[in-house]
């Protein structure tokens, strides 16, 4: 019975050691046994959490933990990273532990019951239990890896939005969202034949409440779809607001986390969303792994996205019994690797502590604003107050393209982004075709804003504006 044989798997008590060496070995089924194994590893990770919290980053400690920031680019400029808001870079951690897999213990998972594979499948089910800690999801089962945060929100669209939107209902979405939270949701309204809004942005970068409660009460709105912080904006929304003001009309709720839950804490439970999507690639994990976070009592209800392999229970010829939650919705293959890899990038920030995270950015946003703002032509975009904003400034100076100025910054060793950032629809509120963009990770320094700033004055010269 190969269902039978697949479900038992030996498994050891104790994860090995950094020594290799683990404990006794017996058979059991797999996914009781993981939680045992992962509930030890779990307290021991809090305990190392909370010595650390309330702890001031050490920027130039952390420094030495990634390689590339050592980086000297042409021109023999040192990097200067700004462009977190796209990717962060990563520490040699994360590096070491996906390539310790490919050294040591390289195997599908779910699978074998081979040694490597049983080591594959812990690794890889314990980043699972370190995803839900981060987030404080009720449950392991609640969190489905995909490919990015794109992906993620995909699967809401395609497999809950299908089965309970309808012709005249309504898909409630923002003027600040990412390409990713709107495209999925304009294919799924021409589908389903319903109706598509957007709540407006009002002048300072902030989501317009009223506008939200009232389109919410003029249409049959059955999904409300928001990035908590926009990647533009930098604006951090009130999303447990937003969410009560949807749940009290009865919407759900789809939080896209992408700029999010890298940079402060995030609790499902608390916000009490009903999905959630974010990437590992913009919080020190590889790139190729997202996440989908869905609240059990409603992944129950959805049909699979993707099938194939792994996300089966039994395959009759015309007919197939799913597997459980949350394995029903990876199908395939996954990356296993840079699911490692994302484990070791969540060790590296409850290390540091979120809040510290938070701290440190802070204090980023509020030096690089004021140090911005002498900056004789620049246009600043979105919320002036930073207790609202991430660690990201979206910029114009005079009439300076965006490009060219990324250019300058380039010849100078400092990268920042320039362009519409996958937010068109928003480019086109702020009517402008693009901007520049800077962002802050946990490694950025004050002295690495001065060397910004001197490169904006720079272009203004240049320039003559
Ligand atoms: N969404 C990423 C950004 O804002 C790529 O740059």
């Amino acid at each position: 019975m190969v269902i039978q044989v697949t479900s038992l798997i030996a498994v050891h008590w104790a994860i090995p050691n950094s020594t290799g060496k683990s404990g006794r070995v017996r058979v059991v089924p797999l996914y009781n046994c993981m939680s045992i194994c992962l509930l030890n590893l779990g307290q021991r990770q809090v305990e190392g959490m909370s010595s650390q919290r309330n702890q001031m980053v050490n920027v130039a400690r952390i420094r030495e933990d990634f390689p590339i920031l050592k980086r000297v680019l042409r021109g023999n400029r040192r990097l200067v990273y700004l462009d977190n808001a796209a990717t962060t870079q990563k520490p040699i951690s994360v590096i070491e532990a996906i390539s310790e897999y490919y050294m040591n213990y390289n195997s599908n998972i779910h699978r074998g019951v081979h040694q490597l594979a049983e080591e594959a499948t812990i690794k890889y089910e314990l980043t699972r239990e370190k995803v839900k800690k981060f987030i404080n999801a009720k449950s392991n089962d609640e969190i489905i890896f995909t490919r990015n945060a794109t992906e993620a929100i995909n699967i809401v669209a395609h497999s809950w939005g299908v089965r309970n939107i309808s012709e005249n209902d309504c898909i409630l979405i923002t003027e600040i969202e990412h390409h990713s939270n709107i495209v999925p949701w304009q294919i799924l309204a021409e589908e389903r034949g319903c109706k598509l809004e957007y709540v407006v942005v009002n002048e300072n970068g902030e989501l317009d409440l009223d506008d939200y409660r009232e389109r919410m009460d003029r249409n049959r709105v059955k999904i409300v779809s928001v990035s908590h912080m926009s990647n533009v904006l930098g604006t951090i929304v009130p999303i447990n607001k937003i969410v009560k003001m949807a749940h009290e009309r009865g919407i759900h709720v789809l939080v896209d986390g992408a700029q999010s839950v890298p940079h402060m804490e995030v609790n499902v439970q608390q916000m009490d969303c009903d999905f959630m999507a974010f990437s590992a690639h913009k919080m020190l994990g590889p790139t190729g792994v997202g996440v989908l976070y869905v609240k059990r009592d409603i992944l129950t209800g959805m049909p699979p996205f993707l099938a194939g392999g792994d996300m089966i229970k039994e395959v009759d010829k015309y007919y197939t019994n799913y597997n459980e939650l949350p394995y029903k919705f990876e199908a395939g293959t996954p990356n296993i690797a840079d699911v490692v890899g994302f484990g070791a990038s969540i060790d590296y920030l409850n290390r540091i502590s979120m809040p510290a995270v938070r701290n440190h950015e802070l204090e980023m946003i509020q030096y690089a604003m004021q140090a911005i703002q002498d900056v004789q032509g620049i246009t600043i975009y979105g919320p002036t107050q930073s207790s609202v904003r991430g660690g990201v400034i979206a910029f114009n100076l005079a009439d300076i393209h965006p490009h060219d100025l990324a250019t300058i910054m380039d010849d100078r060793g400092i990268a920042i982004r320039s362009g519409h950032h996958c937010a068109q629809v928003l480019m086109r509120k702020l009517q402008v075709s693009a901007t520049s963009r800077v962002s802050f990770y946990i490694y950025n320094t004050k002295e690495e804003i001065d060397s910004f700033v001197q490169a904006l004055n720079d272009a203004r010269r240049l320039f003559r504006v």
